[in-house]
């Protein structure tokens, strides 16, 4: 019966109803959200009490110095004094996000790093991003004396001038091999030299050679990996060399000379008692040889670390890479290649081989590193800018001047990347991602293009590696910038 009446009801009683439901919850709504919002802790949008504070007074230093080169450079561009108003903190929309939650899937990806970076010291780490929050929060969950601190996403940022680079030059490190000597070698535009990554909502400080080299007295810095990380290994070597004051107290512990050809380096630096040591490991698993029939033929044992792993074991930071080898070309296609145990796979997926590796290599860390002791990094892949065809057909970059347009981003996050940043999620030793791809992605201005050899060869372009100085002294600043940040947490004398 009941049922039966409320439909029956006239149109239009029925059509009074309904409006004045619809009202009231009108209403009861706008009254409801002003009451959140006025209760609420400000979200984004609004002015916010922002206080930040640069506790080192050289990198702001460097940075105002850096804005007026670049106003000098660029004229009417003003973007680089945005930089400084956001991290002067005089600017009403937040630059940073407050809220980690809100962030999605990226927060996952910061929360591999911050653990990795902190190794028990996350204060230090967190300190180091130069940046405090203060106030906007009343809740007292957050760190001590109302005082959050925020993540830093080094990934984030621009290419800006700074006259004060480089770090130093093609005289004052004798280190420099002829593939990356691009100036010795007669590459006469130099501008690339004077460009510094600056971190969107950071900074980082500037490498002090000194400081640096006191971070690691009586240790071994261990570079593991392709000739990208030779590259890096050489420019450590180089800002080094900005620290130290008899350069003859700097030498190969075995008097070698550094080439193309040879994979095994430790530089001694005498005074700070450590070394700076370089192993190649093109793949970081073990390159061997299988029987196929009766033919004796070349795989890679995705299954085995590389043999040179020995030699890694004692180490007090470790820098690993792979990427560049694992292109069809270097791995047979995948054909007759991978081999697990005495099986040689007749075809597997590149990347599937490339993530048993690093599984594989992951489980070599956390059974044979302690985390005490070692720190770990690893520097994601760089890219290479050839264009017109690949590095054997006719691939070329000698005609970038500038770095690209950081708005631009050419290409896709590397698969192997990702890969990476899996394989570190899942281990139990933390290790710090050096994430370098997307910066250097806008530096095709940056390679050695023909300028990889003293003789010319107009006709083959270095499109791969990275002259010196230049792009990898960035990626160094980074690594300094993480060592600094758990000094006392991973190295406890
Ligand atoms: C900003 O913070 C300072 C110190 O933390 C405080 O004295 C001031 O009242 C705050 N201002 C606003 C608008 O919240
Ligand atoms: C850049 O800033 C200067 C003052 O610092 C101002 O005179 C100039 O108009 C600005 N240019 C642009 C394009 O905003
Ligand atoms: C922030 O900017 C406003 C105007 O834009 C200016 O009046 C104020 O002095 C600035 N404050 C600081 C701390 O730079
Ligand atoms: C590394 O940087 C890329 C590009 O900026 C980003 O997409 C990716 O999420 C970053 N990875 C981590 C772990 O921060
Ligand atoms: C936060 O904690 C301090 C001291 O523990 C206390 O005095 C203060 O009232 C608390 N603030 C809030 C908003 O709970
Ligand atoms: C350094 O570069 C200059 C060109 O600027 C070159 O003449 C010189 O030979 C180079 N020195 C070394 C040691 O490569
Ligand atoms: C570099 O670090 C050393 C040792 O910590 C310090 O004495 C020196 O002043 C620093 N140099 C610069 C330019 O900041
Ligand atoms: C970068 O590209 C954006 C969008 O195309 C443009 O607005 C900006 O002016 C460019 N900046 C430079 C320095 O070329």
């Amino acid at each position: 019966m009941e049922k039966q009446r409320s439909f029956s009801v006239k149109p239009i009683r029925f059509f009074l109803v309904i409006s004045v439901t619809i009202s009231f919850s009108v209403i009861f709504l706008i009254f409801f959200s002003t009451w959140v919002i006025k209760t609420s802790p400000p979200l984004y949008g609004g002015p916010h009490n922002l206080t930040v504070q640069t506790f080192n007074p050289t990198s702001e230093y460097v940075l105002k110095n850096s804005i007026l080169a670049g106003r000098r450079r660029f004229g009417g561009d003003n973007s680089s004094s945005q930089i400084f108003t956001e991290i002067t903190g005089n600017s009403t929309s937040p630059p940073f996000s407050t809220d980690k939650s809100s962030v999605g899937d990226e927060s996952e990806d910061t929360d591999v790093i911050t653990s990795a970076a902190s190794g028990g010291g996350a204060e230090e780490f967190h300190e180091l991003n130069n940046v405090i929050v203060k106030g906007g929060n009343n809740n007292n969950n957050t760190v001590v004396g109302n005082v959050k601190k925020v993540d830093c996403d080094m990934s984030k940022g621009k290419w800006i001038i700074d006259e004060s680079y480089p770090l130093y030059n093609n005289f004052s490190c004798p280190f420099i091999d002829e593939g990356f000597n691009c100036v010795g070698n007669g590459r006469f535009n130099n501008d690339y030299m004077n460009w510094r990554w600056q971190p969107q909502h950071c900074q980082i400080p500037r490498f002090n050679a000194t400081k640096m080299l006191e971070l690691i007295r009586g240790k071994r810095l261990v570079f593991v990996g392709d000739s990208i990380n030779r590259n890096q290994w050489e420019s450590m070597l180089c800002l080094l060399m900005g620290g130290v004051k008899d350069p003859k107290k700097v030498y190969e512990a075995r008097g070698r000379k550094i080439t193309k050809e040879r994979g095994t380096y430790s530089f001694k630096f005498e005074d700070y008692r450590c070394t700076v040591e370089y192993y190649v490991s093109h793949f970081l698993v073990h390159e061997s040889k299988a029987r196929i029939g009766k033919k004796r033929t070349q795989s890679l044992r995705i299954d085995t670390i590389d043999k040179g792993s020995s030699r890694w074991r004692g180490a007090d930071i470790l820098v690993f890479n792979t990427a560049h080898w694992w292109n069809h070309h270097k791995t047979k296609a995948g054909i007759n290649y991978y081999q697990e145990g005495d099986q040689v796979h007749p075809k597997l997926d590149a990347t599937e081989a490339f993530r048993r590796s690093l599984s594989t290599w992951a489980s070599w860390i956390d059974k044979n590193i302690n985390p005490h002791k070692t720190r770990i990094f690893f520097r994601s892949s760089a890219p290479s800018h050839f264009s017109g065809g690949l590095w054997n057909t006719g691939g070329h970059c000698k005609e970038a001047f500038r770095p690209i347009n950081e708005t631009f981003t050419s290409t896709d996050y590397p698969e192997k990347n990702l890969v990476i940043e899996e394989t570190i999620s899942k281990m139990r030793n933390p290790v710090t991602f050096l994430n370098i791809t997307r910066l250097s992605d806008y530096r095709p201005d940056a390679h050695p293009s023909i300028y990889g050899r003293k003789t010319i060869n107009p006709g083959v372009q270095d499109c791969s590696h990275w002259c010196l100085p230049g792009v990898p002294d960035n990626w160094n600043q980074l690594l300094y910038y993480y060592l600094q940040s758990s000094t006392k947490s991973n190295f406890v004398d």
